[in-house]
């Protein structure tokens, strides 16, 4: 007997190579619309900076909590300087050597900014996309967007135009398909409002290289975190996550489940860490997508790109860090 499929949900998709989207992107940011655009690290939901409504809408399909902050995202480094104000100079020293690319920078607000991007602080997140479309998009818009990642708040962030079509539909007005994300995980947020910088947000690109370039180390936040991705339950799917070390303990746990779950999967890619980052993703959505009930995920080393992998895993299964390895 076949299973019923379910009906494609309908969604405004455009090809970013197509000739005319650009300007029906403009178009519909510059009259208020939401438009997911493609990243190198995730597809984002955007619009105008400086469209209150336009912005208050993120949060309201995002489902996300109104101080929750967004990141604001500019076509070319001059830009920084209309968005955030006392810039120190190892922050415009990591722009010059990270953008465009997988780097936030958490900056003091320019009064350009308005509070409900930054979610009442008088700190600004920015980054510039490796994405030449979305670049251009922010050149011919003449405004920095807005654009957390373009998933409802909590779930599984989306790296191809399907996967925002089947999370948001209608609810978004333009999706702007460039393929998937290359990078596959957010950008990596450092924050130079505190002296020294800190780490807010393992992502694409490893803490390691960002402390090569600035010739320091930088540690993790202290305290209560600022960022939302920070959560203890972020990214999940629906199925149950669980976490190993190695290979070998994922087959053990895997035998020891076999009369609790009928549909048990592995997942690990940890000899390819690019590609692990690249599939995460939809490497999960795929597992509710076939119905599994336990993903047991093979955590890579916690260096690298393994340490924003391992970030998303632990939070994906909502659980604090596993137990160190025996
Ligand atoms: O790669 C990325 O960063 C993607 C693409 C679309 O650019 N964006 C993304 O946005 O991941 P979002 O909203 O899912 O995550 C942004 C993170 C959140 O954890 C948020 O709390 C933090 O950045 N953030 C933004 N502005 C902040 C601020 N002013 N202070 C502290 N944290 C901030
Ligand atoms: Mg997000």
């Amino acid at each position: 007997m076949s299973t019923p499929s379910r009906a494609a949900p309908s969604c405004n998709i455009a090809r970013a190579s197509d000739a005319s989207t650009l300007s029906l992107a403009v178009q519909t940011l510059a009259n208020g619309g939401l438009v997911a655009i493609p990243t190198e690290t995730v597809y984002g939901l955007s619009a105008a900076i400086n469209l209150e409504y336009a912005i208050a809408k993120i949060f309201v399909v995002k489902g996300r909590p109104q101080n929750h902050p967004l990141i604001v995202h500019i076509a070319n480094i001059n830009e920084l300087h209309t968005v955030a104000i006392d810039i120190h100079p190892d922050a415009i020293k990591l722009a010059h050597a990270c953008w465009p690319g997988p780097l936030t920078l958490l900056l003091q607000r320019s009064e350009n900014v308005p509070m409900s991007v930054t979610g009442g602080r008088d700190s600004v997140a920015v980054r510039i996309p490796d994405n030449a479309f979305t670049r251009q998009l922010i050149i011919n818009l003449g405004s920095p967007i807005a654009a957390p990642s373009a998933n409802r708040f909590g779930k599984v962030s989306p790296t191809t135009a399907q996967h925002v079509c089947d999370d948001l539909q209608n609810d978004v007005d333009l999706i702007v398909d460039d393929g998937a994300s290359s990078i596959g995980v957010e950008s990596t947020i450092v924050d130079f409002t505190v002296s020294p910088p800190q780490l807010l947000r393992h992502g694409g690109i490893p803490i390691e290289d960002i402390e090569k370039i600035l010739g320091y180390s930088i540690q993790g936040t202290d305290g209560v975190s600022r960022a939302s991705g920070m959560l203890q339950h972020h990214y999940q799917p629906s199925c149950t996550v669980l976490l190993v070390h190695t290979d070998s303990e994922a087959q053990q746990l895997q035998r020891t489940l076999v009369s609790q779950y009928d549909r048990i999967r592995i997942l690990n890619r940890c000899d390819n860490l690019p590609l692990y980052a690249t599939l995460l993703y939809s490497d999960l959505r795929q597992a509710d997508t076939d119905q599994i009930q336990a993903l047991i995920a093979v955590l890579p080393e916690n260096r690298g790109l393994g340490a924003a992998i391992r970030d998303r895993l632990t939070k994906a299964a909502g659980t604090g860090p596993p137990l160190p390895a025996s």
